[in-house]
């Protein structure tokens, strides 16, 4: 059987009519797929936080620092930029320095998670908490337990060879008070405690 429609004549006017079609078509899937994201389910995970086990019901797209902070009522650490760029969120994970907004805390179960609150030994403050108190490392406070958390590990790694060292070392938490002078002579103090 032969097709009697006429053939398409295309033209600079259809071509593009067509190519705006297709492209308000794509905007609209990747819109829809933006502002409805895919339903998942909460379930039920184990997280080792401060030498403590916890069992929370997250969803698996809640990160670390919502679970500590919203299910575990740890707000001791702190969210500042919720997306990698400030420190605030930093704790340690294994012993490693780890910025709790950009991993999952499904992703985290039965690791070592070490929080701010987790430093002090009783009553005793951590030598890192000591010195930034002598040294009045903070005005407003909203960076310091990142700061603490990430010095504790920057004297573990062994980074504090220098003042220089230690700035490099310490540049992924930012303080908006610019307490940066006092922040690394309490890095620079504690280190020499630590290694006493
Ligand atoms: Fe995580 Fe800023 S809150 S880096
Ligand atoms: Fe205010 Fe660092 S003490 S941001």
């Amino acid at each position: 059987m032969s097709d009697s429609s006429p053939p398409a004549v295309h033209t600079r006017r259809t071509v593009l009519k067509s190519t705006a079609a297709a492209a308000a078509g794509s905007a609209l899937v990747s819109s829809r797929a933006l502002a409805d994201p895919p339903v998942s389910e909460a379930g039920e995970i184990t997280l080792m936080v401060n030498g403590r086990r916890h069992t929370v019901v997250v969803e698996p797209r809640v990160t670390l620092l919502d679970a500590l902070r919203e299910r575990l009522d740890l707000t001791g650490t702190k969210k500042g930029c919720d997306r990698g760029e400030c420190g605030a969120c930093t704790v340690l994970i294994d012993g490693e320095r780890i910025k709790s907004c950009l991993t999952l805390a499904v992703m985290r179960q039965n690791c070592a998670i070490t929080t701010v609150e987790g430093l002090a030994d009783g009553d005793r403050l951590h030598p890192v908490q000591e010195a930034f108190i002598r040294r009045d490392a903070f005005q407003c406070g909203g960076c310091t337990p990142g700061q603490v958390m990430s010095a504790v590990a920057c004297i573990q790694e062994g980074h504090t060879g220098s003042e220089e060292e230690i700035r490099q070392w310490m540049s992924g938490n930012i303080c908006r008070c610019a307490c940066y002078q006092n922040i690394v002579a309490a890095v620079a103090d504690a280190a020499k405690e630590v290694r006493r």
